[in-house]
């Protein structure tokens, strides 16, 4: 079978640089200032306009990957009139650094990402070392990470990893139960389907 390896990162390559031109303009038109409440892989927007909605108070941003998902939800945020959250088209490695200040990222949250099954796109998962230390420096001391998926050992690798960062402490999971927080698209699935959710609640230490 052909390796389409070189062809992807040829082709991520010139995604990148188109990416970045248009972070780059997003982050000069729509400056954040303050706290900002972030979700990687927003998806259709379900869970963050029902946070939004719930949090008048708070600012949102979702960064999704694929553009037609992040269009829908920036639609359906301005559809329900949440001034305070938007959805951008982008992938989170290469928007945090671009759109945030040191420290301003205080909630972040990660739910049922792809779980890349194969061990040569692995690379491709959000939890990893180095976008750990992105979040060290862009989170505030006490700054929480919700994530939540249905694959088992998925979240056991992310857990593992964020134990074994100096910057991250496990949050005892019975002071958050499920209900507080709106469902994902995903996770009503689930819910459904009586496949189970497995938590990995972090804090910035
Ligand atoms: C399995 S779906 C889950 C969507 C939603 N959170 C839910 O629970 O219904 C994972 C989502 O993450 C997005 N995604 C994957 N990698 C991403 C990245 N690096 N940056 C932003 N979004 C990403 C995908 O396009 C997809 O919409």
């Amino acid at each position: 079978m052909a390796n389409l390896d070189f062809r992807f990162d040829d082709y991520t390559e010139k995604f990148s640089s188109k990416m970045l031109a248009e972070l780059r303009s997003y982050a000069l038109e729509h400056p954040f200032e303050g706290p900002v409440s972030i979700e990687i892989g927003a998806n259709r927007g379900k869970f963050l306009t029902e946070l939004a909605e719930r949090h008048p108070e708070k600012t949102y941003l979702g960064i999704e990957i694929r553009r037609s998902f992040a269009g829908i939800s920036h639609r359906r945020l301005k559809r329900h009139g949440c001034s305070n959250a938007d959805c951008i088209h982008a992938d989170a490695n290469l928007a945090i650094p671009i759109l945030f200040d040191d420290g301003q990222i205080d909630e972040f949250f990660l739910l049922y990402p792809d779980p890349w099954w194969k061990s040569r796109h692995h690379k491709r998962r959000i939890i990893q070392e180095s976008f750990l230390d992105l979040m060290e420096r862009k989170m505030p001391k006490g700054g929480k990470v919700w994530i939540r998926t249905d694959v088992g050992p998925l979240a056991d690798e992310m857990r593992d990893t964020l134990i074994l960062h100096d910057a991250f402490e496990p949050i005892d999971v019975s002071d958050y139960p499920q209900e507080p927080l709106p469902w994902t698209n995903r996770e009503q699935h689930c819910f459904e389907a009586g496949i189970p959710a497995h938590l990995v609640y972090f804090e910035r230490v």
